[in-house]
């Protein structure tokens, strides 16, 4: 950890836990009631390096005489004593400013990055579609990489093959389906990423802001997606700077800034309140 000790749990349910049992399934959300998210005064600092040995900053200093002091780590705030409990069945939209810790939210839930403290429990089985590169391996073709992400899943290589051709149909990346993944564009990630994701049907899945990476006919196709999702999985939760999506998609909003909760309800609540918030800050800037 960063130096200090670490005083949070970080418990995630997740595929591997409970591997070989998994059977595809389409049950709705009302079928697992048991499913949660449950936050507990979570706090999550990044350390950033203030001064690092080597670097070009110290070699100047060195070169003007100044002697190098220690490395010292510095953290950035990104959440502070966040609580939240998300049930079966909700549809959770994230929205806030740019470095408002919306992404770092996700990623602690999806067990990505640790806590400094408090504790978040996942109950049911996670999907993620987050930073767009994350869980791909660049090297291995497009298809080869369905069967890792299936695997991670809990799904056996028949299962997997059942699904393949869907997936493969709906990203539509045509040749460059078997082509390596570090040829592929920012959006082509999205679309591969995207049709896993949904594929498998997750109990909870976590979404961050991914249409806009994809072209308008993808879009299109991933809205529709999304709304046999809402039927699916236990719970959705969304990161979006798009508000009519989110307030056409999701049950409750949270609204946050600098790393706390400003608002939590529903989007007839959040989102009006929100725009003002911004304009305001746009006027006085
Ligand atoms: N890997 C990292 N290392 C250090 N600091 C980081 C890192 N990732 C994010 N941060 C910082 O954490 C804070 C929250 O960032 P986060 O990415 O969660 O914001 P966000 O709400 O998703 O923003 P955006 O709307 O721009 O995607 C910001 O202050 C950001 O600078
Ligand atoms: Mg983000």
């Amino acid at each position: 950890m960063y130096g200090t000790k670490r005083s949070g749990k970080l418990k995630v349910i997740s595929s591997s836990d409970e591997a070989a049992s998994l059977e595809p399934r389409a049950a709705p959300s009302a079928d697992k009631p048991s499913l949660a998210i449950e936050i507990t005064g979570a706090t999550l600092q990044y350390p950033i390096g203030a001064f690092v040995r080597g670097s070009l900053k110290s070699s100047l200093f060195g070169l003007l005489g100044h002697r190098e002091k220690a490395p010292q780590v510095q953290f950035v705030d990104a959440i502070t004593n966040l609580d939240l409990s998300i049930q079966a069945g909700e549809r959770v939209g994230v929205i806030g400013s740019n470095g408002s810790g919306k992404s770092t939210l996700l990623r602690a839930m999806a067990g990505v990055y640790p806590l400094r403290s408090g504790s978040i429990s996942v109950t049911g089985q996670i999907g993620t579609l987050l930073d767009i590169s994350l869980g791909f391996e660049p090297e291995s073709t497009g298809r080869e990489n369905i069967y890792y992400r299936g695997m991670v899943m809990g799904y056996s290589r028949k299962q997997i093959r059942e699904f393949e051709s869907e997936i493969v149909d709906f990203a539509s990346l045509g040749e460059f389906i078997d082509l390596p993944m570090r040829t592929y564009s920012a959006g082509m990630y999205v679309r591969l990423g995207f049709a896993v994701s949904t594929q498998f049907q997750p109990d909870v899945l976590l979404i961050d802001e991914v249409f806009g990476a994809g072209d308008a006919s993808f879009a299109e196709r991933a809205r529709a997606r999304m709304n046999r999702i809402v039927e699916t999985a236990g719970i959705v939760v969304l990161v979006s700077h798009d508000l009519g999506l989110i307030s056409s998609f999701c049950t409750r909003v949270i609204w946050m800034d600098r790393g706390r909760l400003v608002q939590d309800g529903s989007p007839e609540a959040v989102i009006p309140r929100f725009l003002e918030y911004m304009t305001s800050a746009a006027a006085s800037a």
